[in-house]
């Protein structure tokens, strides 16, 4: 018995019926079993006269019959759903049925050439394919059918630039497709104004995932009142063309109609116990609209892993709890913090920073340097801990610490003795700026 998968197309009459009739003809023929078919997807006709357009899809056979043979069964399936011989080459018909691939066997005859000599070449061809067998391998190239369907829309879809994708209906649309196909997807949330951290959470995810979606929306529930949404760095054009860059293959940036279509919101995500703490505390309900926000993107984009920074450590141990809490099925991975040569963690809000401001803001690194050469000395305390953090932001002017905290890294309550995976997070103003920053000690990751 061999597996063979065959491409089956129609531009003419009922074009689904017609595919149909082939497919019965060939289960009423007793010598092959049709073990699964594909969506039938649209598309343009390509070569040949002007004509309508295609229905394609595939099929998985199974079939004792030798190729040849196979291929007689196949023309007189096409003839049984109406396709007469009419001479001319590519124009429309009613049913045409190729074999796509018999087993992994490699057949060149003038009347036969399996794979199907234009397999790698047709998103038509490689699109329902891949539903069937993304798995399996093209003998010639050793690729799997995923691999090829993935190189061929990177070079239609131009590598190096990130489709912009703006309405939830257009994101829903991508989202079937990177399903059908049984692609692995990658979602980096952000607010945009991208830089070395986003960029390194986005590398990440292409290394890891088929496609990857970065989504790029300033969140209007997570601002307080008088926090800075209005000022917050906008810069669509320019973040457009960095993850071009970084090979991403969708930006989606809503406007805000999009997330939040009614007026006001009803339904909230609320992560409690973790987010009145820490950041929390400074800022009541920004973790209700993050978690909320986070909520209806991982509901949209239905990534398989989805990336976070360290950086936010607290914003990481919210949304884990919630994928948890609701049972989300994605894989909530944490990238390390990007910075700055001198230290400073990167943040979207370190522009507001005035000169003699960016110099100081490297007193959060320096204090959590120095809390961990005294961690590693073999110091336990976290008072002690403390203190070396806040003598070193508050030794100079213009840096007012807002809490310097050690944490457990999973619960956020706060520790005595450094016994197991901790965090140390600060939050400081310099001048008017909010910057955050922490410290992994003990193990936690
Ligand atoms: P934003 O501040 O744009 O950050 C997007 C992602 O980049 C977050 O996961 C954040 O932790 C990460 N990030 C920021 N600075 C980083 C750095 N220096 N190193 C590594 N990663 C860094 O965080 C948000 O947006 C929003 O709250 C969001 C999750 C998108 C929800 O609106």
């Amino acid at each position: 018995m061999a597996i063979v998968y065959i491409g089956l197309g129609a531009n003419l009459g009922d074009r689904e019926a017609n595919l149909r009739t082939a497919l019965d003809h060939l289960r009423e023929s007793g010598q092959v079993a049709v073990l699964a078919v594909s969506r039938l997807v649209e598309s343009d006709a390509v070569g040949g006269p002007s004509q309508p357009r295609f229905l394609n899809g595939a099929a998985r056979l199974e079939t004792d019959l030798p190729p040849h043979e196979l291929l007689r069964l196949l023309k007189a399936a096409e003839y049984r759903a109406g396709r007469r011989p009419t001479g001319v080459r590519w124009g429309p018909r009613e049913a045409d049925l190729d074999i796509l691939l018999y087993g992994n066997r490699v057949i060149d005859t003038p009347d036969l050439r399996v794979p199907h000599p234009l397999l790698r070449e047709r998103a038509f061809v490689l699109g329902p394919l891949s539903e069937l067998a993304g798995e399996v391998h093209d003998p010639v190239t050793g690729k799997t059918i995923r691999e090829l369907l993935l190189e061929l829309q990177r070079r239609a879809w131009g590598h190096r630039t990130a489709r912009l994708l703006e309405s939830r209906a257009a994101m829903l649309d991508y989202v079937a497709m990177v399903k059908r196909n049984r692609f692995t997807l990658g979602l980096v949330p952000t607010m945009g104004a991208f830089h070395e951290g986003h960029l390194s959470l986005m590398r990440a995810a292409r290394k890891a995932c088929d496609k990857v979606v970065v989504s790029l929306f300033v969140n209007p529930t997570q601002f307080g009142p008088s926090e800075d949404l209005d000022r917050y760095p906008r810069q669509l054009e320019r973040d457009l063309a960095l993850a071009s860059e970084t090979g991403i293959d969708v930006v989606f940036a809503p406007p805000a109609a999009e997330m939040y279509p009614e007026r006001t919101v009803s339904t909230w995500v609320t992560v409690e116990n973790l987010s009145e703490t820490l950041c929390g505390a400074a800022r009541p309900g920004h973790f209700r609209g993050v978690a909320t926000v986070v909520a209806k993107l991982l509901n949209l984009v239905r990534p398989d892993v989805a990336y976070f920074g360290q950086k936010d450590w607290q914003q990481t141990v919210v949304i884990r709890r919630m994928v948890r809490d609701l049972c989300f099925p994605v894989e909530v991975r944490v990238e390390p913090t990007a910075r700055e040569p001198d230290g400073l963690a990167l943040s979207s809000r370190n522009i507001y920073l005035d000169a003699g401001e960016r110099k100081e803001a490297t007193r959060l690194f320096r204090g959590l340097g120095a809390a961990r050469d005294a961690f590693l000395a073999g110091e336990r305390s976290a008072a002690a801990l403390r203190a070396k953090v806040l003598a070193e932001i508050e030794g100079g002017p213009g840096v007012r610490a807002e809490y310097v905290e050690v944490v457990d890294a999973e619960t956020l309550a706060r520790v005595e003795d450094l016994s197991g995976p901790a965090v140390i997070a600060v939050a400081a103003r310099v001048g008017r700026t909010r910057l955050i920053d922490n410290l992994l000690l003990g193990g936690a990751a």
